[in-house]
């Protein structure tokens, strides 16, 4: 029997505090390579979208994500992020369960990017934005309140960022300059245009780079990002599909110049070393992270209700 998880059964499962604690521990482990990750494979169909093929192995089990990103699904009613999740037993291969894809992305993403915004912030940042309230920027908000910090929240479609802002008791940005002028920000936009122009970022700032995870998309101007202080989630994955791979491909950047986050987390590499710098996280989204909301959500399955199916 596979246990089956709806959307609603994976946000009943795992809350967005779980998912920090289990996103921080599936960076530490891999990081230790106590969990193994080959590289994501992108199977595209530009310029309508993309399909990943996402593995992960760790604590006892073994997970595939087969997840898309189709940018302009939003305007025809339909999500940019849909697919499933599958979770197997890691010492017989048996499939024990099958998941919402969107809703273990959004949970996970959001937890890595304010994971990562918490350990490179500076000391005394007071302000905090979400640009881009989609679905998955509309988790990193519930992630942030989760973790006590109110963000202020812009997105260009101005009925859903007083939706979000609404939905959370937050407060829309006036516009797109004040959002990006706090001390951390967070974009989770289809990175179509850098959010961030030549100069715009400021001394202290840190933000973290959701939205550009696959290559051509970009969310701050290649200048920019040799300006700062440079993390990633992957250096594999993100030096051919993130916000990197124009800086890489520039000759601006190389593997020296950037740090893994869970190198950070293990205190192996140092992370932000003065109050001046501009930190950038560059996330490309890890199977990893998956594989910590799954096997979260799985841990809680005798408290819920879940439908079962025989294949
Ligand atoms: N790094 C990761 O792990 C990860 C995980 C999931 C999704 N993503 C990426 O994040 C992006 C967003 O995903 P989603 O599922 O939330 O998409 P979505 O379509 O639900 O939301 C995107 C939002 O960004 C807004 N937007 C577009 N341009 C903007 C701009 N210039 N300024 C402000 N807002 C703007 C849109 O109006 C929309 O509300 C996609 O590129 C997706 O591939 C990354």
């Amino acid at each position: 029997m596979v246990a089956v998880y709806t959307a609603d059964d994976v946000r009943r499962a795992v809350s967005p505090r779980e998912a920090y604690e289990a996103v921080r521990e599936a960076f530490i482990a891999y990081a230790r390579a106590e969990w193994a990750m080959p590289p994501k494979v992108y199977v595209t169909n530009y310029p309508a979208g993309d399909f990943r093929a996402m593995p992960a192995l760790g604590g006892g089990y073994a997970l595939l994500k087969w997840v898309t990103s189709f940018p302009g699904n939003p305007a025809r009613g339909l999500p940019t992020v849909t697919g499933l999740v599958l979770l197997s037993d890691a010492e017989d291969g048996r499939l024990l369960a099958i998941y919402d894809a969107a809703s273990v992305t959004a949970l996970r993403t959001a937890a890595a990017a304010v994971l990562a915004a918490e350990t490179l912030e500076r000391e005394d940042a007071r302000s905090y934005a979400v640009v881009g309230c989609g679905v998955n920027g509309a988790e990193t908000v519930r992630a942030l309140i989760a973790r006590g910090v109110r963000p202020l929240v812009w997105d260009v479609d101005e009925r859903r960022r007083h939706a979000v802002a609404a939905e959370h008791g937050v407060r829309a940005a006036a516009g797109a300059a004040e959002a990006l002028a706090c001390d951390v920000v967070v974009t989770v936009t289809p990175g179509h245009e850098p959010l961030f122009e030549p100069g715009s970022l400021r001394p202290g700032q840190h933000v973290s780079l959701m939205g550009a995870d696959g290559p051509g998309k970009a969310e701050v101007a290649v200048t920019e990002v040799a300006r700062a202080r440079l993390f990633c989630d992957d250096w594999e994955q993100a030096s051919h599909g993130g916000e990197l791979t124009g800086a890489v491909a520039a000759g601006l950047v190389s593997r020296g110049d950037v740090t893994e986050l869970g190198a950070v987390l293990t205190g192996e590499a140092p992370g932000r070393t003065s109050g001046d710098e501009i930190t950038l996280f560059d996330s490309t989204g890890l199977a990893i992270q998956d594989l910590a909301i799954a096997k979260a959500a799985w841990a809680k399955r005798s408290e819920l209700d879940l439908r079962e199916i025989e294949l």
